[in-house]
């Protein structure tokens, strides 16, 4: 596989050895999970985080099915909200991200879909903190 020159060589770094790719059950109560989508193109990517008692982001991990830099800016998002505080994270922008990895400007909605991506998973865990207790789910 060869990239187009126009790529930065942290891309392709974070494009062939993506790092933190997996999932966490998001049934757990220490995982948020943000699901997100580029209407551009139509990729999805899914972020997840792991959060202790004291907000702290210990782990996380993302699924992405999109394009190169899509991939890599996930892939720059989980190490960047590894062992920061939630609220902390939030302020993470989609344009230091492209910028890091040095986006062309036809690129930058690929680098929005991990800034989405992060504060969706940490709305949705915080909307499973307040949210009372509900009854466990249902094996399938
Ligand atoms: Fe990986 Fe900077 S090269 S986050
Ligand atoms: Fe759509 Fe990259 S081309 S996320």
């Amino acid at each position: 596989l060869t990239l187009p020159r126009l790529y930065h060589e942290r891309v392709v770094d974070h494009y062939d050895n993506p790092r933190n790719v997996g999932s966490f059950d998001k049934n757990d109560p220490s995982v948020g999970t943000g699901l997100v989508g580029a209407p551009a193109c139509g990729d999805v990517m899914k972020l997840q985080i792991k959060v202790d008692d004291s907000g702290k982001i210990t782990d996380a991990c993302f699924k992405t099915f999109g394009c190169g830099s899509a991939i890599a800016s996930s892939s720059v998002a989980t190490e960047w909200v590894k062992g920061k505080q939630m609220e902390e994270v939030l302020t993470i922008k989609n344009t230091e991200i492209a910028k890091h990895l040095s986006l062309p400007p036809v690129k930058l909605h690929c680098s929005m879909l991990a800034e989405d991506a992060i504060k969706a998973a940490v709305k949705d865990y915080q909307a499973k903190k307040t949210k009372p207790s509900e009854a466990p789910p249902v094996e399938k």
